[in-house]
């Protein structure tokens, strides 16, 4: 089967007709004119309860469906349970369970958490909570086989084919390793260590089916080539592209029954049982109904798929090559797109994981927290698609700042004055011709459309950063319009307003861009933070369902005058943190040395694939949490270490002093093609002079009034005869490097210290 023929399986008629890709900046994104939308997570290992980084990856997808749906496109969110392989089968035996005792036992936790987190069906979550014991998956995955085991590869060859296999096996990645995964024993006879679970591996040698992944190199080189954004974000394609060009080996897709047992058997050849990953991910098209009737009638898998499957990086080589080579092979239409998200650290800097025993756990974050905090936090703190570090003192921080004091006061406040000032009724939005001098006296800007272009605009980029997967910069513009209508309120006084009675008009035209920006906002952020969402909408006297109403058709002035407002109720109650880190310390929860840190996010140093590969003290081998991520990553010594020395303290950071300055002049530097000669205002008596290796991607003089970040105590240094007095921040992006000069969203003064 030609290559091509695959890339066109990527988009079919229907795919074609429904997508309208927005570009944007930031690439492509999954923003696009559709009827129906399929998103899912990973499902997850039956063999230990779920912690924060199983539920961030609910939340991200619950939100994204969430907004689909607020978009009137028929969604379909799938999460679930992967309850096959002898990892369960191991967990079961220690906890003298069946195996599918423990996994209904893992299940019914699980469902009791994603109830209380409100990511149910029941709640407007998942549709479908997938578990892969179910008969009609077992049935859709012996089809998918049969279809695999008949096909030819790109290169003629048959794709499956039945092999000795002789390796090391590491039962909690459920995967073979390769010599650079272990570590050697010191004694020979020893077997060699996992670098993932630091646990030794079984030496396996047995009758076995392969897939011959050797051949489907050029066809998935392809397929990322001619789909940038099938595997997102860019730095995770250009991993998955490395990998795949470093050469693939055959995959050993069945291990004898007689070693595993619990799983689905190989059909017409019931001595093997079928590979876990091969089961497991074949679940995103069976849960549909994909070779089994009973899903086809009730969901339809030509509705659905293809998915956006939502992953952590860790697990990418088996959703990004794996995968597509499977589907490749069974003739079956490719993801829409596979996104990879960051690990959630520890104060350490260590994958949080069961295995090391450091994880967050869900009752307690469920004890003390709102589930729109913890939703809040999770989509606002950590960078979509970096690692970032969980601290409860964060958590209590953001919520009492950003949700307490930010916006549920201004939706307190504003409600509070309607009560007092408009006898509970939304007030008049027009100020009269007469009215507008008094207004303008008053300090009131009679333009409302300074308020409302305001809004408009930010909810335009919250769309945009939202459907490109940048959480963090969505809720930045949110915020936004919270700050903006805050300081309308203090500006405009409305107290004041409210002694004189000529004001009328004026407070009430305050009153009503407040409420109107609030009606807005309850709508934008109703993905994010429903309950509260929902509950500010009602007390602005509204009836309908924010849920229902897509931000994008939000009209300025269709809050109605004169509606009677709700009950007055606060959104997100302060939290006592002194009293809250002391219960939860009780609990043995409080991760080491969370106060030391300035922001719940890391910089980079932990970001890196090799980062999650090799970690944890192995204490329990079978309860799995962390897979390989691509080859190359592995490093050679427990990354445990290198995560350490990785790391900086916040003292080596703050020796870098980081200046907002203004660009007043750049030019070229006679026989120098890379360098710009820029003077740079940074704040001091004289601004400074800076010499970058620019010049090819930017033209001088559209550099005039732009605001850079400079490192301002570095050596001064000569260059061409001129000497520079420090040195510009740019992303260096692609392989050639192509620098992109960092900058600002908002204003800021220059001399602006960054911390
Ligand atoms: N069962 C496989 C997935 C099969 S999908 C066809 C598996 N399960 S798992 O229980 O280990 O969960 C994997 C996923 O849980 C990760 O990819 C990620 O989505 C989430 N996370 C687990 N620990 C995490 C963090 N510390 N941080 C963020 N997410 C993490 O692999």
């Amino acid at each position: 089967m030609s290559v091509r023929y695959w890339i066109s399986l990527a988009k079919t008629e229907k795919v074609r007709k429904a997508e309208h890709y927005t570009k944007s900046p930031s690439g492509t994104s999954i923003s696009k004119t559709m009827t129906t939308f399929y998103v899912t997570t990973p499902i997850y290992y039956a063999n230990s309860l779920p912690h924060l980084g199983h539920l961030y990856t609910m939340i991200v997808a619950d939100t994204i469906a969430r907004q689909k749906r607020q978009q009137g496109i028929e969604t379909f969110f799938l999460t679930g349970t992967d309850e096959h392989g002898i990892n369960i089968e191991r967990a079961a035996q220690r906890n003298n369970r069946t195996p599918k005792e423990q996994a209904d036992y893992v299940v019914s936790y699980f469902k009791k958490m994603t109830a209380a987190f409100g990511l149910d069906t029941e709640h407007g979550g998942y549709d479908i909570f997938m578990r892969t014991t179910e008969p009609f998956h077992c049935e859709g995955v012996s089809e998918f086989w049969r279809r695999v085991a008949k096909a030819k590869t790109p290169k003629g060859r048959e794709a499956l084919y039945k092999g000795h296999y002789e390796g090391w096996f590491c039962a909690a990645c459920a995967a073979y390793k390769t010599e650079d995964e272990y570590a050697k024993p010191v004694n020979p006879d020893e077997p060699p260590t996992c670098l993932v679970h630091e646990t030794k591996l079984d030496r396996v040698s047995e009758e076995s089916y392969f897939f011959r992944l050797s051949d489907y190199d050029e066809a998935l080189l392809n397929l990322y080539e001619s789909c940038p954004e099938f595997v997102q974000p860019g730095v995770r394609r250009n991993e998955v592209r490395s990998f795949v060009q470093s050469g693939l080996q055959d995959l050993s897709v069945s291990r004898l029954r007689s070693s595993v047992s619990w799983g689905v058997p190989v059909p017409d050849d019931p001595n093997h049982t079928m590979y876990v990953w091969f089961d497991a991910l074949t679940n995103y098209i069976t849960a549909i109904g994909f070779g089994n009737e009973q899903q086809q009638h009730a969901v339809g898998f030509e509705k659905f798929w293809p998915a956006l499957h939502l992953v952590g990086k860790d697990i990418l080589r088996f959703h990004a090559v794996y995968w597509p080579a499977f589907l490749m092979a069974a003739g079956v239409e490719q993801p829409r797109a596979i996104v990879a998200h960051g690990m959630w650290l520890d104060s350490n800097g260590r994958k949080m994981s069961k295995t090391i025993g450091n994880t967050i756990e869900l009752d307690v974050l469920n004890k003390h927290f709102s589930t729109d905090a913890i939703r809040y936090f999770c989509l606002r703190d950590m960078v979509f698609g970096q690692d970032g570090r969980f601290g409860y003192e964060n958590l209590i921080d953001r919520t009492n700042s950003d949700l307490a004091s930010g916006l549920g006061n201004l939706s307190s406040r504003t409600l509070t004055m309607i009560q007092r000032y408009c006898d509970g009724r939304i007030p008049q939005r027009n100020i009269s011709d007469d009215g507008l001098l008094l207004a303008k006296r008053a300090g009131v800007d009679t333009d409302e459309a300074a308020v409302s272009d305001f809004v408009a605009h930010a909810r335009d980029e919250f769309i945009r950063y939202f459907d490109n997967f940048a959480f963090s910069r969505a809720l930045e513009e949110a915020w936004a319009i919270v700050a903006r209508v805050d300081k309308m309120i203090s500006d405009a006084k409305p107290w004041d307003l409210a002694k004189d009675a000529s004001q009328r008009e004026t407070l009430n035209a305050v009153l009503y861009r407040a409420a109107e920006s609030l009606r807005w906002l309850s709508v934008l952020l109703y993905p994010v933070i429903p309950n509260a969402a929902r509950d500010a909408y009602a007390q602005l006297g509204l009836t309908d369902d924010p849920s229902k109403i897509d931000p994008g058709d939000l009209k300025w002035g269709d809050l109605s005058e004169d509606a009677e407002t709700g009950e007055i109720k606060p959104l997100f109650p302060r939290i006592d943190k002194a009293k809250t880190m002391e219960e939860i310390k009780q609990l043995g929860q409080e991760p080491e040395a969370a106060e030391t840190r300035p922001s719940g996010r890391v910089l980079s140093a932990a970001d890196s694939p090799s980062s999650v590969t090799a970690q944890g003290s192995g204490q329990h081998a079978t309860e799995v949490d962390a897979m390989p991520t691509m080859a190359g990553g592995t490093p050679a010594l427990p990354a445990q270490k290198e995560i350490g020395e990785g790391l900086i303290e916040i003292t080596d950071f703050s020796k870098i002093d980081l200046r907002v300055g203004e660009v007043r002049s750049a030019e070229r530097i006679p026989k120098a093609d890379k360098l710009l000669l820029i003077s740079v205002d940074i704040g001091e008596e004289k601004p400074r002079q800076i010499l970058a290796g620019i010049a090819q991607y930017y033209e001088p003089e559209k550099l005039v009034g732009r605001k850079i970040v400079v490192v301002a105590n570095l050596k001064p240094r000569k260059l061409r005869g001129y000497e520079s007095q420090g040195m510009l921040l740019a992303a260096s992006v692609g392989e050639e490097g192509k620098p992109v000069i960092a900058t600002f969203g908002e204003d800021v003064p220059n001399g602006a210290r960054l911390k």
